[in-house]
Protein backbone atom coordinates (compact mmCIF):
# COMPACT_ATOMS: atom_id res chain seq x y z
CA UNK A 1 0.00 0.00 0.00
CA UNK A 2 1.47 3.38 -0.76
CA UNK A 3 1.74 6.30 1.13
CA UNK A 4 -1.74 8.25 2.15
CA UNK A 5 -2.42 11.17 0.49
CA UNK A 6 -3.29 14.11 2.55
CA UNK A 7 -4.62 17.95 2.06
CA UNK A 8 -1.79 20.31 1.50
CA UNK A 9 -3.74 23.31 3.29
CA UNK A 10 -6.34 23.47 5.71
CA UNK A 11 -8.58 25.81 3.60
CA UNK A 12 -8.17 23.23 0.68
CA UNK A 13 -9.95 20.77 2.98
CA UNK A 14 -12.48 23.12 3.37
CA UNK A 15 -12.85 23.98 -0.01
CA UNK A 16 -13.13 20.62 -1.40
CA UNK A 17 -15.57 19.78 1.02
CA UNK A 18 -17.87 23.48 0.35
CA UNK A 19 -17.06 21.84 -3.49
CA UNK A 20 -18.75 18.58 -2.63
CA UNK A 21 -21.74 20.08 -0.63
CA UNK A 22 -22.67 22.77 -3.09
CA UNK A 23 -24.10 21.05 -5.88
CA UNK A 24 -27.04 19.95 -7.95
CA UNK A 25 -28.34 19.35 -4.45
CA UNK A 26 -28.51 23.50 -3.96
CA UNK A 27 -29.71 24.41 -7.30
CA UNK A 28 -31.47 21.52 -8.84
CA UNK A 29 -32.98 20.43 -6.61
CA UNK A 30 -33.73 22.67 -4.07
CA UNK A 31 -35.81 25.05 -5.42
CA UNK A 32 -37.88 21.91 -6.88
CA UNK A 33 -38.12 20.45 -3.11
CA UNK A 34 -39.37 24.37 -2.25
CA UNK A 35 -41.40 24.36 -4.77
CA UNK A 36 -42.84 20.91 -3.98
CA UNK A 37 -43.40 21.57 -0.52
CA UNK A 38 -45.23 25.00 0.23
CA UNK A 39 -42.52 27.46 -0.13
CA UNK A 40 -40.99 29.34 2.46
CA UNK A 41 -42.59 27.28 4.84
CA UNK A 42 -40.12 24.28 3.28
CA UNK A 43 -37.53 26.56 3.82
CA UNK A 44 -37.67 26.87 7.90
CA UNK A 45 -37.89 23.12 8.14
CA UNK A 46 -35.33 22.60 5.94
CA UNK A 47 -32.43 25.02 8.12
CA UNK A 48 -33.76 23.65 11.20
CA UNK A 49 -32.57 20.19 9.56
CA UNK A 50 -29.17 21.53 8.49
CA UNK A 51 -28.40 23.02 11.78
CA UNK A 52 -30.16 20.56 14.26
CA UNK A 53 -29.59 17.45 12.51
CA UNK A 54 -27.39 18.02 9.75
CA UNK A 55 -24.20 19.67 11.47
CA UNK A 56 -24.46 17.49 14.49
CA UNK A 57 -24.27 14.27 11.85
CA UNK A 58 -21.18 15.89 9.75
CA UNK A 59 -19.32 16.48 12.79
CA UNK A 60 -19.78 12.79 13.63
CA UNK A 61 -18.63 11.82 10.27
CA UNK A 62 -15.35 13.74 10.91
CA UNK A 63 -14.81 12.40 13.54
CA UNK A 64 -15.23 8.84 12.24
CA UNK A 65 -12.47 9.80 9.06
CA UNK A 66 -10.02 12.10 10.45
CA UNK A 67 -9.35 9.76 13.50
CA UNK A 68 -9.53 6.47 11.10
CA UNK A 69 -7.73 8.09 8.52
CA UNK A 70 -9.51 5.00 6.17
CA UNK A 71 -11.63 5.15 3.56
CA UNK A 72 -15.39 4.79 5.10
CA UNK A 73 -15.51 0.46 4.75
CA UNK A 74 -12.36 -0.28 6.45
CA UNK A 75 -12.85 2.91 8.95
CA UNK A 76 -14.35 0.93 11.78
CA UNK A 77 -12.10 -1.91 11.99
CA UNK A 78 -9.40 0.61 12.19
CA UNK A 79 -11.47 2.38 15.22
CA UNK A 80 -11.61 -1.68 16.56
CA UNK A 81 -15.39 -1.58 15.53
CA UNK A 82 -14.96 -4.55 13.13
CA UNK A 83 -18.97 -5.29 13.58
CA UNK A 84 -19.88 -1.97 12.49
CA UNK A 85 -18.30 -2.37 8.63
CA UNK A 86 -21.45 -2.78 7.59
CA UNK A 87 -21.82 1.16 8.32
CA UNK A 88 -19.27 2.04 5.54
CA UNK A 89 -20.29 -0.42 2.89
CA UNK A 90 -23.73 0.78 3.24
CA UNK A 91 -22.35 4.69 2.50
CA UNK A 92 -19.76 3.24 -0.05
CA UNK A 93 -22.64 1.26 -2.29
CA UNK A 94 -24.92 4.39 -1.47
CA UNK A 95 -22.33 6.67 -2.85
CA UNK A 96 -22.23 4.23 -6.15
CA UNK A 97 -25.74 4.95 -6.23
CA UNK A 98 -25.81 8.56 -6.04
CA UNK A 99 -23.42 9.15 -8.74
CA UNK A 100 -25.20 7.05 -10.92
CA UNK A 101 -28.17 9.04 -11.52
CA UNK A 102 -26.32 12.60 -10.66
CA UNK A 103 -24.02 12.02 -13.69
CA UNK A 104 -26.78 11.71 -15.93
CA UNK A 105 -28.19 15.06 -14.70
CA UNK A 106 -25.04 16.42 -15.12
CA UNK A 107 -24.47 15.45 -18.67
CA UNK A 108 -28.18 17.31 -18.83
CA UNK A 109 -26.03 20.48 -17.38
CA UNK A 110 -23.11 19.65 -19.52
CA UNK A 111 -25.73 19.32 -22.94
CA UNK A 112 -27.56 22.95 -21.94
CA UNK A 113 -23.91 24.68 -21.98
CA UNK A 114 -23.83 23.81 -25.21
CA UNK A 115 -27.67 24.25 -25.80
CA UNK A 116 -27.00 27.82 -24.40
CA UNK A 117 -24.38 29.20 -26.95
CA UNK A 118 -25.88 27.88 -29.64
CA UNK A 119 -29.78 28.59 -28.61
CA UNK A 120 -31.04 25.68 -29.25
CA UNK A 121 -33.56 25.45 -26.52
CA UNK A 122 -34.67 29.04 -27.50
CA UNK A 123 -37.51 27.75 -29.63
CA UNK A 124 -38.95 26.27 -27.12
CA UNK A 125 -37.46 25.38 -23.53
CA UNK A 126 -40.36 22.14 -22.50
CA UNK A 127 -39.58 20.53 -25.90
CA UNK A 128 -35.90 20.79 -25.59
CA UNK A 129 -35.72 19.66 -22.00
CA UNK A 130 -38.09 16.32 -23.33
CA UNK A 131 -35.75 16.11 -26.17
CA UNK A 132 -32.07 15.98 -24.23
CA UNK A 133 -32.97 14.29 -20.91
CA UNK A 134 -33.89 10.76 -22.09
CA UNK A 135 -31.86 8.83 -24.76
CA UNK A 136 -29.42 7.88 -26.42
CA UNK A 137 -28.24 11.19 -26.50
CA UNK A 138 -29.00 11.62 -22.86
CA UNK A 139 -26.68 8.21 -22.09
CA UNK A 140 -23.63 9.88 -24.52
CA UNK A 141 -23.63 13.32 -22.16
CA UNK A 142 -23.69 11.09 -18.97
CA UNK A 143 -20.80 9.25 -20.42
CA UNK A 144 -19.13 12.88 -21.07
CA UNK A 145 -19.60 14.10 -17.81
CA UNK A 146 -18.72 10.99 -15.78
CA UNK A 147 -15.41 11.08 -17.90
CA UNK A 148 -14.52 14.23 -16.45
CA UNK A 149 -15.48 13.27 -12.95
CA UNK A 150 -12.92 10.45 -13.33
CA UNK A 151 -10.35 12.51 -15.31
CA UNK A 152 -10.23 14.85 -11.77
CA UNK A 153 -10.40 12.29 -9.28
CA UNK A 154 -7.79 10.22 -11.20
CA UNK A 155 -5.31 13.12 -11.04
CA UNK A 156 -5.55 12.67 -6.99
CA UNK A 157 -6.69 14.29 -3.73
CA UNK A 158 -3.85 17.22 -4.08
CA UNK A 159 -3.27 17.80 -7.88
CA UNK A 160 -7.06 16.87 -8.73
CA UNK A 161 -9.67 17.42 -5.88
CA UNK A 162 -8.43 19.82 -4.13
CA UNK A 163 -6.55 22.57 -6.89
CA UNK A 164 -10.25 21.63 -8.81
CA UNK A 165 -12.59 22.62 -6.17
CA UNK A 166 -9.89 25.83 -5.33
CA UNK A 167 -10.81 27.34 -8.57
CA UNK A 168 -14.43 26.16 -8.86
CA UNK A 169 -16.01 27.06 -5.42
CA UNK A 170 -15.21 30.79 -5.66
CA UNK A 171 -16.36 31.35 -9.42
CA UNK A 172 -19.44 29.64 -8.23
CA UNK A 173 -20.30 32.20 -5.52
CA UNK A 174 -19.48 35.14 -7.72
CA UNK A 175 -21.48 34.04 -10.92
CA UNK A 176 -24.28 33.20 -8.86
CA UNK A 177 -23.85 36.11 -6.80
CA UNK A 178 -23.81 37.85 -10.03
CA UNK A 179 -27.19 36.17 -10.98
CA UNK A 180 -28.93 36.93 -8.27
CA UNK A 181 -28.49 40.86 -8.57
CA UNK A 182 -29.26 40.40 -12.35
CA UNK A 183 -32.83 38.43 -11.40
CA UNK A 184 -33.63 41.30 -8.63
CA UNK A 185 -34.16 43.55 -11.38
CA UNK A 186 -36.41 41.52 -13.27
CA UNK A 187 -40.37 42.78 -13.48
CA UNK A 188 -42.57 40.67 -11.28
CA UNK A 189 -39.69 39.20 -9.37
CA UNK A 190 -41.05 40.21 -5.93
CA UNK A 191 -43.46 37.58 -5.42
CA UNK A 192 -40.47 35.71 -6.22
CA UNK A 193 -39.41 36.87 -3.02
CA UNK A 194 -42.31 36.81 -0.71
CA UNK A 195 -43.04 33.13 -1.43
CA UNK A 196 -39.40 32.32 -0.73
CA UNK A 197 -38.79 34.55 2.28
CA UNK A 198 -42.16 34.34 3.88
CA UNK A 199 -43.46 30.98 5.78
CA UNK A 200 -47.16 30.24 5.86
CA UNK A 201 -47.36 28.48 9.04
CA UNK A 202 -50.94 26.76 8.07
CA UNK A 203 -49.15 25.57 5.37
CA UNK A 204 -46.70 24.33 7.36
CA UNK A 205 -48.46 22.74 9.77
CA UNK A 206 -50.99 21.30 7.88
CA UNK A 207 -48.29 19.24 5.50
CA UNK A 208 -45.59 18.50 8.71
CA UNK A 209 -45.73 15.15 7.51
CA UNK A 210 -44.29 15.61 4.07
CA UNK A 211 -42.34 18.09 4.17
CA UNK A 212 -40.36 17.01 7.42
CA UNK A 213 -38.99 13.66 5.18
CA UNK A 214 -37.88 16.44 2.51
CA UNK A 215 -36.50 19.02 4.29
CA UNK A 216 -34.29 16.24 6.24
CA UNK A 217 -33.40 14.35 2.77
CA UNK A 218 -32.39 17.67 1.26
CA UNK A 219 -30.40 18.68 3.96
CA UNK A 220 -28.22 15.05 3.69
CA UNK A 221 -28.42 15.68 0.26
CA UNK A 222 -26.88 18.73 0.52
CA UNK A 223 -24.69 18.30 2.99
CA UNK A 224 -23.01 15.17 1.36
CA UNK A 225 -23.79 13.44 4.19
CA UNK A 226 -24.50 9.55 4.43
CA UNK A 227 -22.32 8.24 0.94
CA UNK A 228 -19.67 8.16 3.56
CA UNK A 229 -18.11 11.48 1.54
CA UNK A 230 -17.43 13.52 4.47
CA UNK A 231 -15.38 10.61 6.45
CA UNK A 232 -13.58 10.32 2.96
CA UNK A 233 -12.29 13.82 2.96
CA UNK A 234 -11.58 14.44 6.90
CA UNK A 235 -9.52 10.96 6.24
CA UNK A 236 -7.07 13.25 4.41
CA UNK A 237 -7.24 15.77 7.58
CA UNK A 238 -3.58 14.47 8.87
CA UNK A 239 -3.15 17.81 11.28
CA UNK A 240 -4.92 19.21 14.64
CA UNK A 241 -7.77 21.52 12.95
CA UNK A 242 -11.00 22.41 14.76
CA UNK A 243 -13.18 20.19 13.71
CA UNK A 244 -16.34 22.44 15.06
CA UNK A 245 -15.18 25.34 13.14
CA UNK A 246 -14.02 23.54 10.08
CA UNK A 247 -17.89 21.96 9.83
CA UNK A 248 -19.44 24.93 10.48
CA UNK A 249 -18.02 27.25 7.68
CA UNK A 250 -18.99 24.31 5.63
CA UNK A 251 -22.55 24.44 6.72
CA UNK A 252 -22.63 28.10 6.83
CA UNK A 253 -21.22 28.21 2.82
CA UNK A 254 -22.90 25.61 1.63
CA UNK A 255 -26.74 27.53 2.68
CA UNK A 256 -25.29 30.74 1.62
CA UNK A 257 -24.94 29.52 -1.92
CA UNK A 258 -28.27 27.42 -1.10
CA UNK A 259 -29.97 30.19 -0.18
CA UNK A 260 -28.43 32.44 -3.48
CA UNK A 261 -29.06 29.92 -6.07
CA UNK A 262 -33.18 30.28 -4.39
CA UNK A 263 -32.81 34.19 -5.36
CA UNK A 264 -31.53 33.75 -8.85
CA UNK A 265 -34.66 31.02 -9.69
CA UNK A 266 -37.27 32.47 -7.71
CA UNK A 267 -37.85 35.49 -8.94
CA UNK A 268 -37.33 34.22 -12.53
CA UNK A 269 -40.03 31.75 -12.16
CA UNK A 270 -42.79 34.29 -10.63
CA UNK A 271 -41.72 36.85 -13.12
CA UNK A 272 -42.24 34.64 -15.92
CA UNK A 273 -45.83 33.32 -13.99
CA UNK A 274 -44.66 29.71 -13.73
CA UNK A 275 -45.90 28.03 -10.95
CA UNK A 276 -42.57 26.88 -8.90
CA UNK A 277 -43.52 23.18 -7.71
CA UNK A 278 -44.46 21.98 -11.21
CA UNK A 279 -42.38 20.52 -13.60
CA UNK A 280 -40.92 18.02 -11.76
CA UNK A 281 -37.03 16.64 -12.25
CA UNK A 282 -37.01 19.21 -15.02
CA UNK A 283 -38.16 22.32 -13.60
CA UNK A 284 -35.32 23.71 -13.00
CA UNK A 285 -33.72 23.18 -16.30
CA UNK A 286 -37.01 24.03 -18.57
CA UNK A 287 -38.12 27.37 -16.50
CA UNK A 288 -34.51 28.95 -16.37
CA UNK A 289 -33.96 27.76 -19.96
CA UNK A 290 -37.25 29.41 -20.69
CA UNK A 291 -36.23 32.38 -18.80
CA UNK A 292 -32.49 32.68 -20.91
CA UNK A 293 -34.48 32.32 -23.83
CA UNK A 294 -36.40 35.19 -23.33
CA UNK A 295 -33.92 37.57 -21.77
CA UNK A 296 -31.77 40.34 -24.64
CA UNK A 297 -28.49 38.71 -23.32
CA UNK A 298 -29.73 35.71 -23.03
CA UNK A 299 -26.95 33.39 -24.49
CA UNK A 300 -24.40 34.63 -22.88
CA UNK A 301 -26.69 34.04 -19.72
CA UNK A 302 -27.26 30.78 -20.06
CA UNK A 303 -23.94 30.13 -20.64
CA UNK A 304 -22.43 31.73 -17.89
CA UNK A 305 -25.49 29.83 -15.56
CA UNK A 306 -24.81 26.06 -17.03
CA UNK A 307 -21.20 26.72 -16.71
CA UNK A 308 -21.78 27.27 -12.88
CA UNK A 309 -23.99 24.56 -12.41
CA UNK A 310 -21.29 22.28 -14.23
CA UNK A 311 -18.53 23.58 -12.06
CA UNK A 312 -20.78 22.76 -8.76
CA UNK A 313 -21.68 19.45 -10.32
CA UNK A 314 -18.19 18.01 -10.54
CA UNK A 315 -16.93 19.57 -7.47
CA UNK A 316 -19.72 17.27 -6.06
CA UNK A 317 -19.64 14.01 -8.33
CA UNK A 318 -15.90 13.98 -7.43
CA UNK A 319 -17.06 13.32 -3.67
CA UNK A 320 -18.78 10.71 -4.53
CA UNK A 321 -16.28 8.66 -6.93
CA UNK A 322 -13.19 9.39 -4.53
CA UNK A 323 -15.34 7.43 -1.95
CA UNK A 324 -15.34 4.69 -4.08
CA UNK A 325 -12.28 5.37 -5.04
CA UNK A 326 -10.09 5.55 -1.74
CA UNK A 327 -11.51 2.28 -0.69
CA UNK A 328 -9.68 0.35 -3.70
CA UNK A 329 -6.93 2.34 -3.52
CA UNK A 330 -5.92 1.39 0.22
CA UNK A 331 -6.83 -2.64 -0.41
CA UNK A 332 -4.93 -2.99 -4.15
CA UNK A 333 -1.71 -2.46 -5.64
CA UNK A 334 -3.44 -0.83 -9.15
CA UNK A 335 -3.00 2.65 -9.80
CA UNK A 336 -5.41 5.22 -8.61
CA UNK A 337 -5.76 6.43 -12.10
CA UNK A 338 -6.78 2.97 -13.20
CA UNK A 339 -9.20 2.35 -10.55
CA UNK A 340 -11.07 5.65 -11.12
CA UNK A 341 -11.54 4.75 -14.98
CA UNK A 342 -12.88 1.25 -13.74
CA UNK A 343 -15.20 2.78 -11.23
CA UNK A 344 -16.54 5.22 -13.46
CA UNK A 345 -17.21 2.62 -16.24
CA UNK A 346 -19.37 0.47 -13.44
CA UNK A 347 -21.01 3.74 -11.98
CA UNK A 348 -22.17 5.11 -15.81
CA UNK A 349 -23.51 1.08 -16.35
CA UNK A 350 -25.76 1.50 -13.73
CA UNK A 351 -27.12 5.22 -14.36
CA UNK A 352 -27.93 3.83 -18.12
CA UNK A 353 -31.74 3.10 -17.03
CA UNK A 354 -31.94 6.74 -15.41
CA UNK A 355 -30.78 8.64 -18.67
CA UNK A 356 -33.27 6.14 -20.99
CA UNK A 357 -35.79 7.68 -19.00
CA UNK A 358 -36.99 10.28 -16.23
CA UNK A 359 -39.26 8.34 -14.30
CA UNK A 360 -36.45 5.73 -13.78
CA UNK A 361 -34.53 8.71 -12.53
CA UNK A 362 -37.01 9.79 -9.85
CA UNK A 363 -36.43 6.16 -8.85
CA UNK A 364 -33.28 6.54 -8.00
CA UNK A 365 -33.32 9.71 -6.73
CA UNK A 366 -36.62 8.84 -4.28
CA UNK A 367 -34.77 6.31 -3.18
CA UNK A 368 -31.37 7.54 -2.50
CA UNK A 369 -33.39 10.61 -0.79
CA UNK A 370 -36.24 8.29 1.07
CA UNK A 371 -34.65 5.36 2.27
CA UNK A 372 -30.29 5.43 1.50
CA UNK A 373 -29.17 8.75 2.99
CA UNK A 374 -31.47 8.45 6.28
CA UNK A 375 -30.53 5.00 6.93
CA UNK A 376 -27.07 5.66 6.28
CA UNK A 377 -26.74 8.79 8.73
CA UNK A 378 -28.63 6.85 11.37
CA UNK A 379 -26.53 3.93 11.81
CA UNK A 380 -23.80 5.94 11.10
CA UNK A 381 -24.91 7.93 14.59
CA UNK A 382 -25.79 5.17 16.34
CA UNK A 383 -22.30 3.82 16.16
CA UNK A 384 -21.24 7.08 16.70
CA UNK A 385 -22.98 7.91 20.14
CA UNK A 386 -23.24 4.35 21.29
CA UNK A 387 -20.25 2.32 19.96
CA UNK A 388 -17.14 5.00 19.76
CA UNK A 389 -19.08 7.32 22.73
CA UNK A 390 -15.32 8.46 24.66
CA UNK A 391 -13.19 7.96 21.91
CA UNK A 392 -15.49 10.56 19.55
CA UNK A 393 -15.64 12.64 22.47
CA UNK A 394 -11.83 13.06 22.38
CA UNK A 395 -11.39 13.01 18.55
CA UNK A 396 -13.96 16.34 18.70
CA UNK A 397 -12.15 18.10 21.12
CA UNK A 398 -8.63 17.69 19.27
CA UNK A 399 -7.48 20.58 18.38
CA UNK A 400 -9.95 22.69 19.68
CA UNK A 401 -10.33 24.63 23.24
CA UNK A 402 -13.52 23.08 23.07
CA UNK A 403 -14.60 21.94 26.52
CA UNK A 404 -15.36 18.60 27.89
CA UNK A 405 -18.96 19.52 28.84
CA UNK A 406 -19.19 21.22 25.17
CA UNK A 407 -18.50 17.71 23.30
CA UNK A 408 -20.25 15.62 25.91
CA UNK A 409 -23.15 18.22 24.70
CA UNK A 410 -22.88 16.79 21.26
CA UNK A 411 -22.43 13.15 22.03
CA UNK A 412 -25.66 13.34 23.78
CA UNK A 413 -27.64 14.95 20.94
CA UNK A 414 -25.96 12.71 18.67
CA UNK A 415 -27.08 9.71 20.88
CA UNK A 416 -30.98 10.65 21.06
CA UNK A 417 -31.92 13.52 19.94
CA UNK A 418 -30.63 13.72 16.19
CA UNK A 419 -31.42 9.95 15.51
CA UNK A 420 -34.90 10.23 16.66
CA UNK A 421 -35.75 12.89 14.25
CA UNK A 422 -33.61 10.30 11.34
CA UNK A 423 -35.76 7.52 12.50
CA UNK A 424 -39.03 9.27 11.94
CA UNK A 425 -37.63 10.65 8.62
CA UNK A 426 -36.91 7.55 7.62
CA UNK A 427 -40.11 6.12 8.55
CA UNK A 428 -41.89 9.03 6.68
CA UNK A 429 -39.54 8.45 3.75
CA UNK A 430 -40.51 5.10 3.74
CA UNK A 431 -44.16 6.29 3.70
CA UNK A 432 -43.35 8.17 0.45
CA UNK A 433 -41.82 5.37 -1.39
CA UNK A 434 -45.10 3.69 -0.45
CA UNK A 435 -47.35 6.54 -1.75
CA UNK A 436 -45.01 6.60 -4.92
CA UNK A 437 -44.90 3.16 -5.82
CA UNK A 438 -48.97 3.10 -5.63
CA UNK A 439 -48.83 0.92 -2.45
CA UNK A 440 -50.29 3.29 -0.49
CA UNK A 441 -53.24 5.51 -1.75
CA UNK A 442 -52.02 8.47 0.64
CA UNK A 443 -50.12 9.75 3.15
CA UNK A 444 -51.39 8.16 6.41
CA UNK A 445 -49.32 10.81 8.38
N1 LIG B 1 -24.11 17.55 -1.92
C1 LIG B 1 -24.13 17.38 -3.35
C2 LIG B 1 -25.19 18.28 -3.92
O1 LIG B 1 -25.82 19.01 -3.23
C3 LIG B 1 -24.34 15.98 -3.78
C4 LIG B 1 -23.45 15.03 -3.09
C5 LIG B 1 -22.09 14.98 -3.20
C6 LIG B 1 -23.82 14.09 -2.13
N2 LIG B 1 -21.62 14.03 -2.36
C7 LIG B 1 -22.65 13.48 -1.70
C8 LIG B 1 -25.04 13.74 -1.61
C9 LIG B 1 -22.71 12.52 -0.72
C10 LIG B 1 -25.09 12.76 -0.65
C11 LIG B 1 -23.95 12.17 -0.18
O2 LIG B 1 -25.39 18.28 -5.11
Amino acid sequence: MSQRETWATRVGFILAAVGSAVGLGNIWQFPFQTGANGGAAFIVVYLAAVFLIGFPAMLAEFVVGRRAERNPIDAFARLGHRNWKIVGVLGTLSAFWILSFYSVVGGWVVRYVLGSATGAYFSGSEAYFGAISAGPEAVGFHAVFMALTVGVVALGVTDGIERSTKLMVPSIVILLGGLAVWAGTLEGGAAGYAYYLSPDVDVLLANLGSILPAAVGQAFFTLSLGMGAMITYASYLGRDDSLPVDGATIVVLNTFVGLLAGLVVFPILFSLGIEPGSGGLGAAFITLAGAFAQLPAGRFLGVGFFVVLLLAALSSAISLLEVVTTYLVDNTDRSRSTLAVALGAAIFALGVPSALGVPILSWYNAIAYNLLLPLSVLTLLLFVGWADTDDAVAELRRGTDLSEGGAVAWLWFVRTLVPLGVLATLLLGLQSLAVKAGLLAAPLV
